[in-house]
């Protein structure tokens, strides 16, 4: 049964999930979760290192793994995913199961406004690509991840989508 307290935020890299999630936990007055970050810890090494040394197969399973046991926590959380999570071992039919989930669908010119300002090397799917490489990787995750992150139960379009907002349009579903 959906515990309506548990708020999963999904989208593209660079869309402002962790950002977002933080503010959103403060306010609603629960902890916030990033599933990069419970991966990291979990494994002890940074994420920019898994890829290189396990392969991207190891990392999705972990990742699925890690999901699995943030979700099924019985405290109320905001987690942001990675933008790969919902796309990978029926995982995004698993957060819909779970909790409320949340789609960022920010625009790919904002979102590379946000890569060039955060690090590129800590996501390693752009690692070693030039801009126009990774335009073109960002452009074509978009078309093929859109269709998972659209089963999310709240869709949110925009540059700048503000905690506020979300909770004043939609907080008799986060509460
Ligand atoms: C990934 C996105 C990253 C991280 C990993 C893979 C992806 O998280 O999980 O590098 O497949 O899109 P962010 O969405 O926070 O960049």
């Amino acid at each position: 049964m959906t515990d309506p307290r548990k708020i999963v935020l999904v989208g593209m890299p660079g869309s402002g999930k962790s950002t977002l999630g933080r503010t959103l936990a403060e306010k609603l007055n629960c902890p916030f979760f990033d599933l990069d970050e419970l991966i990291e810890k979990k494994e002890g090494t940074p994420i920019a290192a898994i890829f290189p040394e396990k392969g991207e197969g190891y990392f999705r399973n972990l990742e699925s793994l890690v999901l699995e046991e943030t979700l099924d926590q019985k405290q109320a959380f905001v987690l942001a995913t990675g933008g790969g999570a919902p796309c990978y071992n029926d995982n995004m039919s698993l957060i819909n199961a779970k909790a409320i989930s949340v789609y960022l669908d920010v625009p790919l010119n904002h979102i590379l406004d946000r890569l060039n300002q955060t690090q590129i090397e800590v996501r390693p799917l752009f690692s070693g690509l030039d801009t126009s490489e990774i335009i073109l990787k960002l452009k074509n995750m978009y078309v093929d991840r859109h269709s998972f992150y659209e089963k999310a139960k709240i869709k949110l379009r925009g540059e700048d989508i503000s905690p506020e907002l979300l909770i004043a349009e939609w907080m008799p579903y986060l509460k």
